[in-house]
């Protein structure tokens, strides 16, 4: 078994280091591990955020670890020298497009939400995100209209077949957990949205054990504060994808618990190849002063563990390892308490 380390810049070394002593101190067997460079350190070392050797590394392991990338220093390079040019470079090189980002609020943190601690304790979801088409990859650019105006643009744009892969996978994550599955779309205005229900409900012909429900992404916004425990996995595009996760995030208390994984289409002799990171970003706030919380960076190794390796029981012990600390008491800043990343990546590993 092969896995490739990517901490990045910013908190991303910080958080990485955590998950390291998590994953040595399960002591796989047969563990091979590399580690390359990504983001703000691999532009001052190599000169790109993203080095064709860094490329290798991935594509010749069964899984990618990825901290965060983001150093404000590299603000005012070119677009394609900015660090997160790492992480849109290695999505769509690898092939990952569907993004699986779980919200669970966990025991003794639901006061910590934004939300009233009795509607944040219902939150038990899974949001799957279309990671590679969208308005983020369609046609755009900037002109000057004859009037002398300026006009930009981003073309919004979905194929059938991106429609009909990333449903699948929601359709088989929702037969894994409760069986309902609510679609996000803006059909009653978006063409691309007509065209994403339309074959959200062609396939779910072929899963009758799914309740599929469709609902307008204005009105999901609100569900979502509103009453979250109606949702158990819900599918959408990237854009949509994007902002509804990070709205379901802050409604379990922090974005520093929130794990991610990336997966494609190849198989690995143990799962799926995919690559994991924290939904967060490289927090150059808080970069170099102890003070990030490595549960997302944590959490998201046992995603890895899961998919990637097909060693459900060790992602298990990861995820009550996590559990057991933050009920224990053990919280960062970002819970209100005062234990340093150090501490809790300690904590976390005792309790393995
Ligand atoms: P951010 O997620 O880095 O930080 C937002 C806020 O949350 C900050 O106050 C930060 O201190 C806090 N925070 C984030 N992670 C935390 C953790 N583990 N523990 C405690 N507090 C934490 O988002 P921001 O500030 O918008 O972006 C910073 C940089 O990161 C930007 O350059 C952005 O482009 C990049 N970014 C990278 C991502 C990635 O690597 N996947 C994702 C999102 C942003
Ligand atoms: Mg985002």
């Amino acid at each position: 078994m092969k896995i490739a380390l990517f901490a990045g810049d910013g908190i991303g070394p910080e958080i990485m280091a955590e998950a390291r002593r998590v994953l040595d101190g399960l002591d796989l067997p047969g563990l091979v591990i590399f580690e390359g460079d990504v983001g703000g350190a691999a532009y001052r070392r190599h000169g790109h955020p993203l080095p064709e050797e860094t490329l290798e590394m991935a594509r010749a392991a069964e899984a990618v670890l990825f901290g965060a990338v983001g150093d404000p220093s590299c603000d005012g390079l070119e677009r394609h020298l900015r660090p997160e040019q790492a992480i849109l470079g290695l999505r769509s090189e690898l092939g990952l497009f569907a993004n699986l980002r779980p919200a669970k609020t966990f025991a003794g943190l639901e006061n910590m939400s934004a939300l009233r601690p009795e509607i944040a304790s219902e939150i038990d979801l899974l949001i799957v995100r279309e990671l590679n088409g969208d308005v983020y990859f369609g046609d755009k650019g900037m002109r000057e209209t004859v009037d002398g105006r300026r006009e930009g643009w981003d073309a919004m744009s979905y194929a059938e077949d991106e429609v009909r892969r990333i449903a699948h996978i929601a359709f088989r994550a929702a037969q894994r957990r409760g069986h309902r599955l609510t679609s996000v779309d803006k059909a009653n205005v978006l063409e691309t949205s007509q065209l994403w229900r339309d074959v959200v409900t062609e396939v779910a012909s072929e899963y009758p054990d799914v309740a599929l429900d469709h609902i307008y992404v204005d009105n999901a916004a609100m569900q979502l504060v509103r009453d979250p425990g109606q949702f158990d996995v819900m599918v959408t595009g990237n854009l949509f994808g994007d902002i509804l996760s990070d709205q379901a995030s802050m409604c379990v208390g922090s974005i520093g618990l929130l794990a991610s994984a990336a997966l494609g289409e190849r198989r690995t002799d143990f799962g799926t190849f995919g690559m994991y990171e924290p939904i967060h970003g490289s927090a150059p706030d808080i970069a170099g002063q102890g003070k990030a919380n490595p549960m997302a960076m944590i959490l998201s190794l046992a995603m890895l563990l899961r998919h990637s390796l097909g060693r459900e029981n060790d992602a298990l012990r990861v995820e009550q390892a996590v559990s057991a600390a933050l009920s224990d008491g053990i919280r960062g800043a970002d819970l209100g308490g005062t234990a340093s990343t150090r501490e809790i990546g300690g904590a976390v590993v005792e309790r393995l």
